[in-house]
């Protein structure tokens, strides 16, 4: 009887193709009870609360509570959160020292980036990932994180830095150290909704970021420090920045259609449009448009505004986009008084405290984020030795 011999070459096992979903579209990698981004309702939820129910009601020392704390302060916890971020916003003098000797023409995220990292360097527990101290670096890092914005703003007028507050709130306390002088009501207001606003969008790209890193049980400030250059980024954070320079790139509401029609020709995007989630209006959208309304009328500079409006509407002819989070965050930063320049680094001011409460939930409950990628290079390449190349 003879023996059956294998062949040399077996068949390749058939396997299917995998499926492939390019930017993770419609992939869900985990759980979360932070925030729900509703894309077919078009409805945003922080630890259960609608936007539209926290917005002017809620403080952002309140919303940053309740996103990571999970249930909303009482007066005494509110007294106690707000004092520990009053206690921690002063910059620490080497912090300060690398601001300074930073070149006048470095772009504030990276700026930004930088000294997030560095507030890791002076860290009293380097070694220590438990929750109690991620939860304790949150806040100092919440807090500082308008003090290094308002400092960046001031170093690059080639102004004075100017210290903090104590017994101002958050937005108030970044408007009177960027401005030198202390906020009106209505501008610490403006400025607090939106930091209320934008404090949390489910697993968006920088918040991403932020989980990647801290599932390798990586720590809190590679973390944050990977999200802000996440967010540095003209399709996240910084198409604010972009879209207050198409603002002034149209310069007139008569300029608007032109411009529109333009963009549609060179098949450029409008900045401040479209959204991977929201199948309709962003919902902090409306918000945003309604602040930087009133800001416009009280500061005279309603052009701003008047041209935002105008191109919503002629997007929406023209193409059917929607507006999203960055288009009227621009008109209401600009009247506030912000450079342009500082746009994308506010928003990191806002998400620092969504970002704090994910590198919290993602520790709590960790595993590994690690996903699969479908080789499409050669094989089975035999080696040429230099001298044969
Ligand atoms: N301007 C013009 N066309 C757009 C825009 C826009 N702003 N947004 C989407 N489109 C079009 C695309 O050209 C594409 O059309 P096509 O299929 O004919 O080529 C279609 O809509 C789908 O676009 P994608 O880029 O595949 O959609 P995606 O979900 O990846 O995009 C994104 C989402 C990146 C936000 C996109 O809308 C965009 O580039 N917007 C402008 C930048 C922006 O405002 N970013 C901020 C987003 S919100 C945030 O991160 C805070």
């Amino acid at each position: 009887m003879t023996t059956p011999t294998r062949p040399a070459n077996p068949a390749p096992l058939v396997s299917q193709p995998p499926t492939i979903s390019k930017g993770l579209e419609g992939v869900v990698v985990d759980e979360t009870a932070i925030s729900d981004v509703d894309g077919q309702r078009c409805r945003l939820i922080y630890r259960g609360y609608h936007i539209d129910e926290l917005v002017g009601r809620a403080t952002y020392e309140e919303v940053s509570y309740v996103l990571l704390n999970g249930t909303l302060p009482t007066r005494s916890q509110l007294v106690s959160w707000t004092h520990q971020l009053d206690q921690a916003r002063t910059l620490e003098p080497q912090v300060l020292a690398a601001l300074q000797a930073m070149p006048r023409t470095a772009d504030p995220m990276a700026m930004l980036r930088t000294a997030v990292s560095m507030l890791g360097l002076s860290d009293p527990d380097p070694d220590d990932e438990t929750l109690e101290i991620i939860r304790r670096r949150a806040v100092k890092t919440m807090a500082k994180m308008v003090a290094i914005v308002a400092a960046i703003g001031r170093l690059h007028q080639g102004e004075p830095v100017r210290p903090p507050t104590t017994g101002l709130g958050h937005a108030a306390n970044f408007l009177a150290m960027l401005l030198g002088r202390p906020p009106t009501e209505l501008q610490a207001r403006a400025l607090d909704a939106y930091f209320v606003l934008l404090a949390d969008h489910g697993f968006n790209a920088s918040t991403f970021t932020a989980r990647t890193v801290v599932s390798t049980r990586s720590d809190y400030y590679s973390a944050i420090s990977a999200a802000v250059g996440s967010l540095k980024g003209p399709l996240h954070g910084a198409a604010n920045r972009k879209a207050m320079d198409m603002l002034v790139e149209i310069g007139t509401a008569e300029q608007v259609e032109p411009y529109v029609q333009r963009t549609l020709a060179d098949h450029k995007r409008f900045m401040g449009f479209g959204h991977r989630v929201y199948k309709g209006e962003d919902p902090r959208a409306k918000h945003l448009k309604a602040i930087a309304q009133q800001l416009g009328e009280t500061t005279g500079e309603i052009q701003w505004f008047n041209i935002s409006e105008r191109l919503q509407e002629a997007v929406w002819k023209a193409k059917q986009l929607y507006i999203n989070v960055d288009f009227y965050s621009a008109s209401l930063l600009h009247y506030l008084g912000i450079p342009t320049e500082l746009f994308t680094a506010m928003f990191a001011c806002a998400r620092i405290a969504g970002w704090s409460a994910h590198v919290l939930e993602q520790a709590a409950n960790n595993r590994l984020i690690r996903p699969l990628a479908a080789y499409t290079g050669p094989r089975d390449l035999r080696f040429v030795p230099l001298d044969q190349r």
